[in-house]
């Protein structure tokens, strides 16, 4: 977080609160959130946004309530002028609870329950994204039932595949999520079944009598650095909006443009900044529109790990540390030395997932002299069990050190299990040198709870 520091006795400050404070009151493994971090973030995300596209259109950004959630985020998240985006009735339930507008609140996922359809139609939500024919019939059914009109997007795969550094232009995406814009491979051609799944979809939805269609969505991947997977993706969608708009007569409202925008887990990683996203993105979707004679429409992003990701840090204490000999590129053997921490793989899983590798620091003191590549490993009975998979630590770290790892905001504590056992760790807000505990540590009682005996 860019409000940490070490105080003169060298111990980590952050949001004006010293760690080994935290780790005292709240206990290891803990997880502690910047507010004024998070804020910044989120600030700079929804004003970069909203400057590009002025004064064509506005934009609303939705935080990404799946990178982590809590009532207290979804309060800074209302603040600064986000909506919520939710993945599940279980987050939308915590989106409601935290005080969301729910016309400020969007539901996603690729295979929504009728309850949980139902829920966001009671609750009188913004958006439902759809995205399957099968969801567009369903949620017309749901809404004839309940009396009430649908507002919903359609998620669509504009067959843009982003990864880090590059974008790919695939034919077909050959993964769950969306409507595709390729021609239905399995379809026999009818008048029904005429054109792609998304076309279908559009058709379906503007004859509803209890859907309004509001617009088009897609969400290109993760952890993205460069503008231009998003440019692709926008051209595809703006071609279909300008399609629609010839076949039925409909200037569709709104365009989603999804989340993605990646951060920097070690130094290594150089993100844009959301301004030259924004930026880039606002040029290409205008030039698009104009060359279409569209206006443009509202624009809206999701956002969750750049905005959270950074704002979070993870601190561990050390335990047991062993060397082992390893061979190196040029055929000496060099020292790595194994770091154990009390948590691991249920506090971060992004290790064993996504071969993620991050940084850490000792965060309790400071130690000046010779520093040793160390791999820093949790207490999970797994050898992948890795939170960091090489740093330089100092030579002298010991037992009931504390290590800081910077970057778990997003999807550490969304991802975390009980995996051997353990409590979930508990969530802290800093801010002016007050901690909060946003979410407390799991109790043994509490998953020896859900246990319900053993039955002859
Ligand atoms: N919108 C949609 C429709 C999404 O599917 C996602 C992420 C987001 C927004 C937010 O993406 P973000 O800006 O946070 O990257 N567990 C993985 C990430 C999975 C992301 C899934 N969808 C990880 O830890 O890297």
């Amino acid at each position: 977080p860019t409000d940490a520091h070490r105080t003169g006795e060298g111990v980590l400050s952050i949001g004006g609160v010293d760690v080994e404070r935290l780790a005292a009151e709240h206990g290891t493994p803990l997880y502690v959130i910047s507010e004024a971090d998070f804020r910044a973030r989120a600030r700079a995300f929804r004003e970069a946004f909203c400057q590009a596209f002025a004064p064509e259109t506005e934009v609303d950004v939705f935080y990404a309530g799946k990178s982590f959630l809590s009532t207290q985020v979804v309060g800074w998240v209302v603040d600064e002028g986000l909506c919520v985006d939710t993945a599940s009735g279980g987050e939308l339930a915590l989106a409601l609870a935290g005080g969301a507008d729910p016309a400020r609140v969007g539901l996603h996922g690729n295979n929504k329950s009728d309850a949980e359809i139902r829920r966001a139609l009671q609750a009188g939500i913004g958006r439902i994204i759809a995205d399957s024919l099968d969801e567009v019939q369903r949620i017309e059914q749901l809404a004839g039932e309940l009396g009430v009109t649908a507002p919903v997007m359609l998620r669509l795969t504009p067959g843009v595949h982003a990864s880090t550094h590059e974008y790919i232009a695939t034919a077909h995406e050959d993964q769950k999520f969306g409507l595709s814009l390729a021609a239905d491979v399995t379809a026999e051609t009818t008048a029904e079944t005429a054109g792609s799944p998304a076309e279908r979809a559009v058709a379906l939805a503007l004859d509803s009598a209890h859907i309004e269609l509001r617009g088009l969505h897609c969400h290109i991947g993760s952890q993205i650095f460069e503008p231009t997977g998003f440019e692709v993706a926008a051209t595809k969608l703006i071609a279909l909006l300008a399609k629609i708009r010839r076949d039925y007569g409909v200037e569709l409202a709104e365009l989603d443009l999804g989340g993605g925008h990646g951060i920097a887990y070690t130094e290594a990683d150089e993100p844009r900044s959301p301004q030259e996203i924004a930026e880039a993105l606002a040029s290409t979707v205008k030039a698009a529109c104009a060359q279409h004679g569209l206006s443009v429409p509202r624009i809206s992003i999701e956002p969750g790990r750049a905005i959270v990701g950074p704002a979070g840090v993870t601190l561990y204490r050390v335990g047991v540390q062993k060397d082992v000999g390893v061979d190196t590129p040029d055929g000496d053997t060099a020292v790595r030395r194994y770091v154990a921490v009390d948590g691991g793989m249920s506090d971060n899983a992004r290790g064993v997932l996504y071969d993620a590798d991050y940084s850490a620091v000792l965060a309790g003191r400071r130690v000046i002299g010779e520093h040793v590549l160390s791999r820093v490993v949790g207490k999970h009975c797994e050898s992948g069990d890795i939170v960091v998979r090489d740093v330089y630590l100092p030579a002298a770290t010991a037992r009931g050190d504390l290590l800081a790892v910077p970057a778990t905001g997003a999807y550490c504590h969304s991802l975390s299990s009980n995996y051997n056992w353990l409590p979930r760790p508990a969530v802290v807000s800093v801010s002016d040198g007050v901690a909060h505990t946003m979410i407390r540590r799991e109790t043994e009682d509490e998953m020896l709870s859900r246990d319900t005996g053993w039955a002859r």
